[in-house]
């Protein structure tokens, strides 16, 4: 049983990540593989509505975009998390989100899975970044657990987040309910 979190930071080592890996460490603990997967660096175009997707469950974009697609379809939990950029997910998130949904949704590849989002912001849009995000989760037929709190936390410079307390708190609850909920729909 494996739980992948995707990381649409721009900024290796930075605050998703921290609280990605954080969340990772939960899930862990429950006796789950994880991975971490990066969109920094990587070569993802945005969709551009050829509807291929539509008839093939492939993208004729030939970029770094199909890979991660099968370590999601691998796995049986899939986080994604994001720093908010002006109110909104990374826009290195929302192409590979687009796309990957896109190429998803005809045969309901993803349904069953379980997920949900981590966020964080210096001051302010997460909350909508968090429902941005859930949109993608609820379309594709992901069950998403709660946590104690929405997952989200405060953070500007690399490791701001550290402080966060309640935020790592609620982030380590959540992978915890991810575990738990992997594991009872396996049983
Ligand atoms: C282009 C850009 C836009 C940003 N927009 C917001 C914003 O709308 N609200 C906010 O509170 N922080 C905003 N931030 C700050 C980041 O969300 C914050 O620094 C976050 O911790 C970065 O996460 P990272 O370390 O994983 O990259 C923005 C940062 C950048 C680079």
């Amino acid at each position: 049983m494996k739980a992948v979190a995707i990381i649409g930071s721009p900024r290796e080592g930075g605050n998703t990540e921290i609280l990605s890996r954080h969340t990772l460490k939960a899930i862990e603990s429950e006796g789950l593989e994880t991975e971490i997967i990066r969109l920094a660096g990587l070569d993802i175009h945005p969709c551009n509505a050829c509807m291929v997707c539509r008839q093939e469950e492939r993208c004729p974009i030939n970029d770094d975009l199909f890979p991660i697609y099968t370590k999601m379809k691998e796995a049986e939990a899939v986080i994604l998390a994001s720093p908010v950029y002006f109110g909104s997910v990374t826009a290195q998130l929302k192409a590979f989100m687009d796309r990957a949904g896109y190429i998803a949704l005809p045969k309901r590849v993803l349904a069953g899975k379980v997920g949900g989002p981590l966020v964080v912001a210096r001051r302010a849009g997460q909350n909508f970044t968090f429902a941005q995000i859930m949109y993608w989760y609820h379309v594709l037929g992901f069950y998403m657990p709660g946590s104690t709190y929405w997952n989200i936390a405060f953070g500007r410079e690399k490791g701001d987040v550290e402080e966060d307390e309640e935020g790592l708190r609620t982030v380590w609850n959540f992978g915890k309910n991810i575990a738990l909920m992997v594991k009872k729909l396996k049983a």
